[in-house]
Formats: structure tokens, C-alpha cells, sequence
């Protein structure tokens, strides 16, 4: 039973999977900039809005789970109401350094989910600058080549959140032969405390017309149900992908536009 490490375990999403691991009798590593309310396991405070951050983390996360980890769940982000290099240094470059600084770490067979958003979707032509963006040797460099791209930083969080699309195919490949597997969930809107920055960042008549649409806003345990589901031995062969849990939106847009 090795334990599994899980990001943004202070609030929303992040907390409702670390709870739900716990009732499950799952050892936790949390790791977040915010200390948590309350925590059961080991919570270490850290800043994922750097590599240097990132890696300091893995780091502490490595010392705290000396057997090893059985999975980690990249869920930590930030709105696009945040400064761009923010917005891009944590939901990207986090999610990516925190990931290959752990992957010596991570038991063979174990999981790894990220967070990116039905926002995604929208975004597909992007894939060529999202994957010369996050594949980036030196992050600083292609923080300052993206910086006059209106995309990368007038929609950041949309940037962000295709490039973690991008990143979690990427980073499959990269761990199939270790069979570990990795994969993404993309929650629609979801009642959490980063709500209220997506009314301000994509209008708040949008995002309030979503939950109308679909009866409700999502709940953060409808998507911590799907992240547990991915890391645990009842997923073995479902790598790679990515899954849309938003109530429907998605696909009504999508066919609405049709
Ligand atoms: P939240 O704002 O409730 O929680 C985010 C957590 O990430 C916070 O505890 C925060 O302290 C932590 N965090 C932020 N920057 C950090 C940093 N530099 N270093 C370490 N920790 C940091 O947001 P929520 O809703 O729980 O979001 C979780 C994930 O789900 C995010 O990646 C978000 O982009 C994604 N998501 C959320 C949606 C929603 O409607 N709530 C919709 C689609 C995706």
C-alpha cells in the first residue's frame, strides 16, 4: 500500500480526492503553496509555480514515501485571472517537472492523472505551439518566446490547460515502458473557490448559463471520483487518455454549433 501524492490537496478538487483517498484507506503526500484546514497524511507547503519549486517538492515528496509512490494526481492550477507566466509556470511547467522528478519514484505500474479542462476542446488547433511550448528545455526561455502570442497569454489558462492535454500523451509515452499511465481529466465548471475568477476571466452570463444549461455547477467529488477511478488497479488500461467530466457541456456546445 504505498502511499499516492496529490497536489492543490488545500482546496476544492484537490481536497475532495484527497479525502476520498483517505476513506479508502490510501496513504497521502499533499503538496500545495496553502496550508490545508485539515489533512490526513503528510502535507508538504510548497510553490509548483517553478521548476526550482517543483523539484524542491519532489524532493520533500521523495523523502516522505521512501518505498516509493503508487501514483500522483497533478491537480494544483490557477485561473487565467493570474499573471500569464503564472498561469502557464504552474498549470504546465508544474504539472511537467513535478511529473519527471517523481517518475524515479513512482512504482512500476502506478498512475499519474492531471487536471485540464473541458476549456481544452475548444483549443485543438493549438497543438503545434502547445507542444513546442511544453516540451521546452529552459521553461524561462519559452515563457519570454511566447510572450508577444496573443493565445499563450491573452488566453492563458485555455493555453495552459491544452497543453496539459498535450503533456499527459506526451508524458504516457514517455512512462509506457515503465508501465506507468498517465492521464487527464477535464472538469466543466465545478463549484469551487476558482469559480468565481472563471465568471471574471470568461464572463460571468457564460459561465452561469452553463450551469443552467446542465441543471448545476459540477461538484469538486464528481471529478475527484473520476481521479480516484484513474489511479486505482480498476483503470489497468486506460493510458494515455483524457476524460471530459462536465456534465454534458461540451458536447452541446459542440453540437449546437454543428
Ligand atoms: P481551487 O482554487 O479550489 O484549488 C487550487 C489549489 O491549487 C489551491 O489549493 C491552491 O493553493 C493550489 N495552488 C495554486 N497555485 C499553486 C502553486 N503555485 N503551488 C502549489 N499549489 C498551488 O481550484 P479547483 O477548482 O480545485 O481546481 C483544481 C484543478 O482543476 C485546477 O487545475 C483547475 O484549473 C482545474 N479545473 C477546475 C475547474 C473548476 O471549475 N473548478 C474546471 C476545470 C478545471
Amino acid at each position: 500500500n504505498l502511499p499516492i501524492a496529490v497536489t492543490g490537496v488545500s482546496s476544492g478538487i484537490g481536497a475532495a480526492t484527497a479525502s476520498m483517498l483517505n476513506d479508502r484507506g490510501i496513504k497521502l503526500v499533499g503538496i500545495d503553496r496553502t496550508v490545508p484546514e485539515s489533512f490526513a497524511g503528510t502535507f508538504i507547503q510548497a510553490d509548483l509555480s517553478t521548476p526550482a519549486g517543483a523539484r524542491a517538492a519532489a524532493a520533500q515528496v521523495a523523502e516522505a514515501a521512501p518505498g516509493g509512490l503508487q501514483g500522483l494526481a497533478n491537480i494544483a492550477g490557477v485561473p487565467g485571472t493570474a499573471p500569464w507566466r503564472t498561469v502557464l509556470g504552474v498549470n504546465v511547467f508544474g504539472v511537467r517537472e513535478l511529473t519527471r522528478a517523481l517518475a524515479p519514484v513512482l512504482a512500476e505500474g502506478a498512475s499519474v492523472v492531471n487536471l485540464a479542462s473541458s476549456v481544452a476542446f475548444h483549443w485543438r488547433g493549438l497543438a503545434d505551439a502547445c507542444a513546442r511550448f511544453a516540451l521546452a528545455q529552459d521553461t524561462e526561455e519559452a515563457l519570454d518566446a511566447v510572450a508577444g502570442d496573443a493565445h499563450a497569454t491573452g488566453e492563458s489558462y485555455l493555453f495552459s490547460k491544452q497543453c496539459v492535454c498535450f503533456l499527459t500523451e506526451h508524458l504516457s509515452a514517455e512512462l509506457l515502458p515503465r508501465r506507468i499511465r498517465v492521464n487527464a481529466v477535464s472538469p466543466g465548471p465545478v463549484q469551487t473557490p476558482i469559480l468565481e475568477d472563471f465568471k471574471n476571466d470568461h464572463g460571468r452570463d457564460k459561465v452561469e448559463g452553463a450551469a443552467k444549461l446542465l441543471g448545476r455547477f459540477g461538484e469538486p467529488e464528481d471529478v475527484a471520483r473520476v481521479v480516484a477511478y484513474l489511479l486505482s488497479d480498476a483503470a489497468p488500461w486506460i493510458n494515455g487518455a483524457d476524460i471530459r467530466v462536465d456534465g454534458g457541456l461540451t458536447a452541446y456546445r459542440s453540437s449546437a454549433a454543428i
